[in-house]
């Protein structure tokens, strides 16, 4: 039996779910709802067998909907989740889960009371290269993490209930905790508002992990140049994923520093200095939504526990609440809480 899908939000992303779960074997889109009528309307003539409703709510109470997704703006996730939650429907979120530390952690309370599927669309961890990375990370040759750095730039897309930091950075921010299998201990960063007063469109973030590991990420909304580049060095290689690079999206550098041994008793090091071949390894690529996407199905048969469930996507906000924090204190560190 497919899975009936219920969608929330038609906009930008909204739309690649409907197409996505359209195209899955084992689900289908039976119905959509938009505040905006004519998002939906326009859906429906691609799809016109989709049901249309005249609220969520409705959608929530349709007994046919097996399951939901909410691709709506950040700032109203908390409240549609809670009521699909109530309703009794398994739901994918859109990042950011929420953009409220206590309200993710309250979605991820009544999904685990429920015994609900809760995941969270950190569509990243979902993308064959960020995976790749992270098994290239855990071999031999990649030696000990030294950092990470992200840049993810462009002109817009400019949203209006969040600022460019928690649009944009949040993917980051899970990308580098699932690459290093942690949260990082203290954050610190500074956001300029250009474009709107007391919005964001630009923020430079430090990351603090254990050991030293130090990572970077810039996002801004106010620069010509689109990039979509992430950087992880290590001792023995360095990956360079490069999204916009349809041709080589990872590189490795087969290059590093690290140091040796104290030669002498008088502390002296031996630095040892590895050089070696760029390769661009050959990566079968799937979409990484539809990989997303065939993941909550197979969870809501019961095959699997989402990868991105409520409470990896309540650290997610648990670290951007910080980085808020700090961007209010003027780049003051601020530790990451316990969850
Ligand atoms: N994972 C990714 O790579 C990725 C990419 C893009 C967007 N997103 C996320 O997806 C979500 C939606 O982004 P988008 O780019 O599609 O935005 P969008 O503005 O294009 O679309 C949002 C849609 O939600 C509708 N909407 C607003 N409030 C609503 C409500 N209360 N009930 C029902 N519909 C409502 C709007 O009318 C609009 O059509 C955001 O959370 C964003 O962060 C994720």
């Amino acid at each position: 039996m497919k899975k009936r899908i219920g969608v929330i939000g038609c906009g930008h992303w909204g739309k690649n779910y409907v197409r996505v779960f359209n195209e899955i074997d084992g689900s289908v889109v039976l119905g959509a709802f938009d505040s905006d009528a004519e998002k939906v309307a326009a859906l429906g003539k691609k799809y016109p067998a989709m049901k249309t409703y005249a609220s969520a709510r409705d959608l929530f109470a349709d007994g046919d909907i097996d399951a939901v997704v909410i691709s709506t703006p950040a700032t109203t996730h908390h409240q549609l989740v809670k009521q699909a939650l109530a309703a009794g429907k398994p739901v994918l979120v859109e990042k950011p889960m929420t953009v409220d530390l206590e309200e993710s952690e309250e979605l991820q309370r009544s999904a685990a009371a429920a015994g609900s599927v809760l995941m969270v669309g950190h569509t990243f961890i979902y993308n064959n290269v960020i995976r790749r990375m992270k098994e290239l990370m855990r071999e031999p040759g990649f030696g000990k993490v030294y950092c990470l750095y992200a840049d993810r730039t462009h002109l817009g897309l400019i949203r209006d209930d969040v600022n460019a930091v928690w649009d944009l950075a949040a993917h980051d921010v899970s990308i580098f905790m699932y690459l290093l299998d942690q949260s990082p201990r203290w954050v610190s960063a500074v956001g300029s508002s250009f474009l709107k007063a007391g919005r964001e469109d630009l923020g430079f973030i430090t990351l603090m992990f254990s050991n030293g590991v130090a990572a970077n990420i810039r996002v801004s909304w106010l620069d010509a140049n689109k990039v979509r580049q992430l950087v992880v060095v290590g001792s023995g290689a360095r990956l360079v994923f490069d999204d916009l690079n349809n041709l080589e999206k990872l590189r490795i550098f087969e290059k590093g520093i690290s140091v040796e041994r104290p030669v002498d008793s008088f502390g002296e090091f031996q630095y040892q200095l590895r050089d070696g071949s760029i390769v661009s390894p050959n990566l079968v690529l799937s979409e990484p939504l539809k990989v997303q996407c065939q993941h909550f199905i197979d969870c809501l048969n019961g095959k699997c526990r989402p990868l991105t469930d409520g409470r990896s996507g309540a650290d997610v906000v648990r670290v951007m609440c910080a980085i808020e924090q700090s961007i209010k204190h003027n780049g003051k560190p601020v530790e990451v809480s316990n969850a």
